[in-house]
């Protein structure tokens, strides 16, 4: 029988530095689904790749005194060596520098063009003769290059351009007739609502710098990045040079996972240029939230970038991938602390999987000489936990059609916490004690040794390798992974056990937690002499990145709340009596705030952004009705708010321009 295809693509990501990681998340959420797919007998291509090209790389590479390509080299090469580490699945990685991509969207263009979609036009904006550069009026702040800081002037220049707004109807059909386009709903009713207000053709092409795909025939002029990096989808399948292989068999796509602040350009611009090239569209877009920090978005510049391949070394992979799929509500942004993800590690992995491994097969070694005997009759709960074990695929799989991950992780360990109780409720070493309760023990060994297994199968599109040390210690790490094996519950019959390490040791959370500070402010220290050496250069970057990475805003915004949601929120306006620093953490600041008569403790994490004592005396805006929280054992009663203008936070009657207001 030929197995059903399932096409499933990442983002390509910049390569102007190393990955953080926010960017491995979606990666790791597109390796889950891309093994868990080949598990259900799909036949799964993965692509994943870079976006090599742009005014932005080749400014980079310009400071770093080499040329793009070999800048690109370097990065790229990091980034292989991650997906490396975190044993990432991909059948196929396209760099948009590859000569069978660059060929291929200038036959993309050139098919657009003799469509009559693309036309030779004006470019009209706002101009930095020094830095030859082109900017809008929401760059160009007060008049003034972001770059250099002398002063814009209106100016043409020829380009070409795409007629985006020729496929307006047809999107607004794609969104109102088609919801499961794009998910989640809210970013479908965000793109229907921006297609409604009306397209303007897009400009497709850039002659102020030339490290891009040249326009074929034209070659002053290189492609718009975006058109460029998009078309990676169908030119790593051969489009449109070879459609009767890849293309053939695996487009559409059935899903581009890509991160919330891109969903315009994988919802608008792509299926206007497959619309152009009468080609089909991706059968689903999904638009996943950001992983931020307390303090809002990680950026390099302020050095408070997570660093996957540190958290790898000191807790593993799997404990990293676990975390990311588990904590993180698909489509939601999340905030990542350590003490979060310390605490996931040490109850989830450490206390309920590592535990229940590590008892059973020293049971079933100590009761059995290690040797899973068979089950006698059903007593007690077994009929539950076998029930709970063989039905949790079914739910499992359930949510996985819906991308949740973290529910999908719970159901499995709705199965592991009642696998653990029926130790307790079964008490083996009583029954151990009583000669004439051996055939009672032996049940319960094979029926653990049996949930074990099935749950061995159940984590393996998530922690392959935590999957196949259990099934190493189980005994049968030879035998092949089939997901219709949890439903059943009597395979193991006479298998050897072996105990081996502990799958995930326990931590102690404390002592970890100071590590990552203590390494956090290395990190840090190490930015700001970096940003200090290269005079600006980090700021430079900071602006470029949300140039090349379209229109999306400096900061992405959040998912739409309810109106209701929103008058729930006690907001008071409050003054600063005190300010000092936690004792506990660099990062925060121990506030005691007067509310009309009542004062209070507040604690926030703004310790970077100021001096405690330039806060008193200052008033501020308060979340009054937040839950009290501990945050490093001392209570917070509320939440101050705080402006952030993209670089720091400021006190918001300081703000003069648009930030988004973070705690
Ligand atoms: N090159 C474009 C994508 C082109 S796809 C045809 C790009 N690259 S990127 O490197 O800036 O971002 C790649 C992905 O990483 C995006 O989907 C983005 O949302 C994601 N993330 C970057 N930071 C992130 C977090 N902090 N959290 C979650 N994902 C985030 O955009």
């Amino acid at each position: 029988m030929t197995k059903k295809p399932y096409y499933i693509t990442t983002p390509i990501y910049y390569p102007s530095s190393n990955l953080h990681i926010g960017h491995t998340y979606c990666t790791v959420m597109a390796d889950a689904m891309a093994r868990f797919k080949r598990l259900e007998g799909y036949d799964v291509r993965f692509l994943t790749g870079t976006d090599e090209h742009g005014q932005k790389i080749q400014k980079l590479a310009d400071a770093k005194g080499v040329t793009p390509q070999a800048y690109v080299d370097e990065v790229v090469d990091g980034i292989k060596k991650l997906w490396a580490t975190m044993e990432i699945s991909y059948d196929d990685f396209i760099r948009t520098t590859e000569d069978r991509h660059v060929r291929r969207v200038q036959e993309i263009f050139k098919k657009m063009y003799a469509k009559g979609d693309i036309y030779k036009g004006e470019y009209e904006g706002l101009y930095c003769t020094p830095c030859e550069a082109f900017w809008t009026e929401t760059q160009a702040v007060d008049g003034k290059c972001p770059d250099c800081g002398r002063p814009v002037e209106k100016a043409k220049e020829e380009a070409y351009f795409f007629k985006l707004s020729k496929y307006q109807d047809r999107l607004i059909d794609l969104f109102e007739n088609n919801p499961e386009f794009l998910q989640p709903e809210s970013r479908r009713n965000e793109m229907l609502a921006f297609v409604k207000q009306g397209l303007d053709d897009l400009c497709i092409s850039r002659t102020s710098f030339d490290w891009g795909v040249p326009v074929p025939g034209d070659e002053k002029h290189v492609i718009y990045v975006w058109l460029d990096a998009l078309s990676n989808y169908a030119t790593a399948l051969g489009y449109p040079e070879k459609m009767d292989d890849l293309y053939a068999k695996y487009w559409p796509a059935d899903v581009h996972l890509v991160g919330k602040e891109i969903v315009r350009f994988h919802t608008v611009i792509w299926p206007a240029m497959l619309m152009s090239l009468d080609a089909p569209l991706p059968k689903q877009v999904l638009g996943h939230g950001w992983i931020l920090l307390e303090g809002g978005k990680m950026s390099k510049s302020r050095g408070n970038c997570v660093d996957p391949v540190k958290l790898i070394d000191r807790y593993g992979v799997d404990a990293l991938k676990y975390f990311l799929l588990r904590e993180y509500t698909f489509g939601q942004d999340g905030v990542f602390t350590n003490e979060v993800m310390l605490n996931r590690m040490n109850y989830d992995l450490a206390n309920d999987l590592g535990n229940l491994v590590s008892r059973t097969v020293s049971m079933i070694e100590k009761y059995d000489g290690g040797i899973v005997p068979a089950a006698g009759t059903d007593e007690g709960t077994d009929a539950e936990l076998k029930a709970i074990c063989t039905g949790a695929a079914e739910k499992v799989s359930a949510y996985m059609d819906k991308f949740s991950f973290s529910q999908a992780l719970e159901e499995i360990w709705v199965a592991i916490r009642r696998t653990n109780k029926y130790i307790d409720e079964t008490m083996p070493w009583a029954l151990a004690k009583d000669p004439e309760k051996k055939d009672r023990l032996d049940t319960v060994m094979h029926n653990l040794a049996e949930a074990l297994r099935i749950v061995s199968i159940l984590i393996y599109p998530f922690m392959h390798s935590t999957s196949e040390k259990m099934r190493e210690q189980l005994g049968i790490a030879d035998q092949e992974i089939r997901w219709e094996d949890t439903f059943v519950f009597d395979v193991l019959n006479g298998n050897t056990v072996k105990k081996g390490d502990a799958i995930f040791p326990r931590m102690d959370v404390e002592k970890e937690l100071a590590a990552l500070e203590e390494m956090q402010k290395a990190q840090m220290e190490e930015a700001a002499k970096m940003a200090a050496a290269a005079e600006g250069g980090a700021a430079e970057e900071a602006k470029e990145e949300g140039e090349a990475e379209g229109d999306a805003p400096e900061i992405p915004y959040k998912d739409f709340i309810e109106f209701d949601d929103f008058e729930k929120i006690d907001f008071r306006v409050g003054k600063i009596l005190s300010a000092e620093k936690h004792p506990k953490a660099d990062k925060l600041l121990v506030f005691q705030v007067k509310i009309g008569k009542d004062t209070r403790q507040i604690i926030s994490g703004v310790a970077e952004h100021f001096k405690p004592e330039d806060c008193v005396g200052k008033k501020v805006l308060v979340v009054a009705n937040l839950k009290p929280r501990k945050l490093r054992g001392l209570e917070s009663h509320g939440m101050l708010m705080f402006a952030d203008n993209g670089d720091r936070m400021e006190f918001m009657t300081t703000i003069a321009r648009d930030g988004e207001v973070v705690c």
